[in-house]
């Protein structure tokens, strides 16, 4: 579908550009046009047998460390040969456009920093990251180090994926930073999310209790359609830049 051929209703069209604020949030669907999978779909060759979310706890890391880091390293594979797609440079002129956008995430692909969105809220951490599973500081492995996991060149600890493990809290200054944005904006761009999973699924509610406008962006309905004042019902890569055509030309 051709950009110019997402209906975007007027009102929504002023909404966006008398807007002095919004928020975003996404979810994996942003980047499967990417041809990132989805965090369940990741799962494919030697990897099938694993359940994602036996692999992406504190538990498997200290059970068996080995296999955690190479599954996060064949993952990190995967992403590295991902390119940001155009829902995600669409995010990025918003935010060029719109006098204050701060962009959530639930993505660890680093997809949104290489479209060029900088006010980008990492609510699950970085893939491409790495940090010390004992201090808990940001650092990459020396160059020779080539142990699975690599050791902490500070304290000789192993490194872990810099990402949010399932029964692990999420960093509170992004929490914090992503509540404020919801409850500051006018308009809240929900795309790419089922909506499922907490604290990020409460953001649009929080920015709709704020009186903003709820626009959702997913080929499917999800739990948050019921209470979106607009939805453009397709896929991020064609109704994101669609938005952007329709309001800024
Ligand atoms: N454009 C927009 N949305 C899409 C597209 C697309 N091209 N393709 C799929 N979707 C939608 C799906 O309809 C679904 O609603 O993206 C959503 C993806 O949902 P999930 O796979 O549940 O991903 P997400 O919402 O990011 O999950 C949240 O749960 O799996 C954990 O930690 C993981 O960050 C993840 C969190």
């Amino acid at each position: 579908m051709s950009i110019r051929d997402v209906r975007v209703p007027e009102s929504l069209i002023t909404a966006l550009q008398n807007a002095q604020s919004v928020a975003g949030l996404t979810g994996s669907g942003v980047s499967a046009e990417s041809g990132v999978p989805t965090f369940r779909e990741a799962q494919t060759g030697l990897w099938t047998r694993f359940d994602p979310e036996q692999l992406a706890t504190p538990e498997a890391f200290a059970r068996d460390p080995h296999l955690v880091w190479e599954w996060y390293a064949w993952r990190r594979k995967h992403i590295d040969k991902a390119a940001p797609n155009r829902g995600h440079e669409a995010l990025a002129e918003l935010e060029r456009r719109v006098p204050s956008f701060a962009l959530v995430t639930q993505n660890v692909d680093g997809l949104h920093w290489h479209a060029g969105s900088r006010n980008v809220i990492e609510l699950h951490g970085n893939i491409g990251r790495s940090k010390c599973s004992r201090e808990g500081v940001i650092v990459e492995p020396r160059q020779d180090d080539t142990g699975v996991p690599p050791l902490c060149p500070h304290c000789g600890a192993f490194l872990r994926p810099d990402v949010v493990w399932f029964g692990e809290a999420l960093p509170v200054d992004a929490l914090a930073e992503a509540f404020e944005a919801a409850r500051g904006c006018d308009l809240f761009l929900s795309a790419g999310t089922s909506g499922l999973v907490q604290p990020a699924a409460s953001l649009p509610i929080e920015a709709l209790r704020s009186g903003a406008v709820i626009v959702e962006v997913n080929p499917d309905e999800t739990p948050l359609t019921r209470y979106a004042s607009y939805v453009l019902r397709g896929r991020a890569g064609e109704m994101l830049p669609g938005l952007v055509n329709a309001a800024y030309g």
